[in-house]
């Protein structure tokens, strides 16, 4: 528990004890403060809130409390005019925390109580013939990181890449390939040969508008289960999820599975029937809609005049087909904020529909826009940014650092990939998701400061540290632990498995990024203040202990956001 809330709870129970029966309505934790020095204690609590509700002096209160409170083993209180200040027992304290970080470093943190919960995760989810650029990146992390998270407290995850792999634009790309492609280049150039027969097939068009009905007569044969259709069409999509994969093996992602929009095509009727049965469905244009006026939102459209579907459409059947199959508790989009209404007109229209677990249980997990060196990449000219030359890069920087930095390392390739790759995820797991983000690299690689690096480099340092001290046998002398250094960074160590259940209760990874990076910070200030391996072996004992706790949790941290732990670099 965090040591703020035990403290709280220590007032609560001497309030109670001083005045039984007085129900003063107060969040006590929320009143504590940390004095500016800790000689005047480590939390301090102002009686002044109390003396209104007891009309009583705050002074007086505070001596009351004072003698009412007897637990050395966590604390003494001490009364100072209306303030009530805590001393920590900071040897018990840190004995404690070890104690139990050290029981099962690799697991601090975790929990079970997500055990025999489900979590659908459905994030990344590409659009086939369209490469990975910079903007995808938030969903690809965001979602990587959840799934960790939440595994990481007992659930069961199950995670979704939805594609992107329906709609006449696949008709069109068919038609082009027909007429002016071919196979070699479609295998060599990927993505992009794709992308190529598409803008081809629309310069083409506006001189030849009867080509618009070709391409979408050869979109009604992937419809109808064409073979030759259906043969190119999947075709394109490997090709596209090849390309794809080599991104995602470069940031270490997986999927269970790439069940896009075209899988649930022929599971749409069900839910049409279904919203025709409970009288939803009313016509717009030759349209059929779902009204939400009530809801202050326009129509959710189901079936266009021709009687075709659309995305939403396809997200409902997905829904229930997720529900049915994987039985989850939650399903989580990460999507970003622009398809707000768009979730949120889905979402309602499956409360409508009869199951009130849509409104808890869907969850749009939505994030803000990437920019690049001040550049918002839609207003972009020329030359598109693409995930995995950014990625490059950021290897190529890492690399050229680290010849500088370290001449002699080892593995400097495998190094700079764990760094460069790092750099870039946690820049874009550093803030809140909603906020946009702007990608600098000098921001990205600086080695101090708030980056990915800094946290890696401190991790080495732990590591280096283990090292040099060996294998030791002391028994940890904790009072060599009661320093004001020492004792911040045991209080992040207590806090982090709150912290990682906040991150999960708000789905947001950067709460990971910023413990993490703050046990990183209140570390290095240790290490520069406190001299770790002198003194008496049971002194040293207890130092090492807690860089090798540090050290544990560092690592969890940045496998929870998604990166690596280089031992050196
Ligand atoms: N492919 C879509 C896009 O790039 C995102 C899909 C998100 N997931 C979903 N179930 N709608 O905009």
């Amino acid at each position: 528990m965090e040591m703020k809330t035990l403290i709280a709870q220590i007032v609560d129970a001497a309030v109670r004890t001083a005045y039984p029966g007085v129900d003063a309505g107060i969040n006590y934790e929320a009143l504590l403060e940390v004095p500016p020095d800790s000689k005047l204690g480590d939390f301090a609590f102002p009686c002044f809130k109390l003396s209104k509700a007891l009309r009583m002096g705050p002074p007086m209160i505070a001596q009351k409390l004072a003698a009412a409170i007897d637990r050395p083993e966590v604390c003494t209180a001490q009364p100072v005019n209306g303030y009530l200040n805590f001393f920590l027992n900071r040897g018990n304290f840190a004995k404690d925390t070890l104690q139990k970080v050290m029981a099962a470093p690799e697991r601090w943190g975790s929990g079970n109580e997500g055990e025999g919960k489900t979590v659908v995760l459905d994030y990344s989810s590409i659009n086939i013939a369209k490469r990975f650029h910079i903007g995808h990146l938030s969903t690809t992390m965001i979602g990587n990181s959840l799934c960790r998270i939440y595994g990481f407290l007992g659930w069961h995850t199950v995670s979704v890449n939805h594609l992107g792999d329906w709609g006449t634009q696949f008709g069109k790309m068919i038609c082009a390939y027909k007429k002016w492609g071919n196979k070699e280049e479609v295998e060599k150039g990927g993505v992009d040969a794709m992308t190529a027969l598409y803008v081809r097939f629309h310069e083409e068009a506006e001189k030849n508008p009867e080509l618009e009905n070709e391409g979408r007569a050869w979109f009604k044969k992937i419809e109808d289960g064409d073979p030759e259709a259906l043969e190119i069409f999947n075709w394109f999509k490997d090709v596209t999820l090849k390309d794809a994969s080599r991104v995602y093996d470069k940031l270490g992602v997986q999927f269970d599975y790439y069940t896009g929009e075209s899988f649930y095509h022929d599971k749409t009727d069900r839910v049409v029937n279904e919203l025709k049965e409970k009288g939803l469905l009313t016509e717009s244009d030759g349209a059929q809609v779902v009204d939400l006026s009530d809801d202050n939102m326009p129509p959710c459209l189901i079936l266009k005049s021709d009687g075709t579907t659309i995305y939403a459409t396809r997200d409902l059947a997905a829904i229930f087909y997720r529900k049915d199959t994987f039985h989850f508790d939650k399903c989580l989009y990460v999507v970003a904020y622009q398809q707000d209404l768009h979730f949120r007109q889905v979402f309602r229209v499956v409360e409508k529909m009869g199951y009130p677990w849509a409104k808890d249980q869907l969850v749009h997990v939505a994030f803000g826009m990437v920019s690049y060196e001040g550049q918002s990449l839609s207003t972009r000219k020329g030359h598109v940014l693409y995930l995995d030359e950014l990625l490059d890069r950021a290897v190529e920087k890492a690399l050229a650092i680290i010849e500088e930095k370290s001449p002699n390392l080892e593995n400097k390739e495998e190094v700079a990939r764990q760094v460069g790759v790092g750099a870039v995820i946690y820049s874009d797991l550093q803030n809140s998701r909603i906020k946009d983000i702007d990608f600098w690299w000098d921001r990205a690689l600086n080695f101090d400061g708030d980056t990915g690096p800094y946290v890696q480099y401190t991790y080495t340092r732990c590591c280096s540290v283990m090292r040099k001290a060996g294998e030791v046998t002391a028994q940890p002398d904790y009072n060599a632990l009661l320093d004001d250094e020492a004792q911040l960074v045991l209080r992040l160590l207590a806090r982090f498995p709150e912290d990682v259940r906040a991150a999960c209760r708000t789905n947001e990874p950067f709460m990971i990024t910023r413990a993490t990076t703050d046990l990183a910070k209140a570390y290095n200030k240790y290490y520069y203040e406190h001299r770790i391996l002198d003194g008496e072996p049971g002194e040293i004992a207890a130092r090492v202990q807690l860089t090798d706790a540090v050290r544990q949790v560092i690592k969890t941290g940045l496998y929870l956001i998604g990166m690596e732990a280089p031992e050196r670099m």
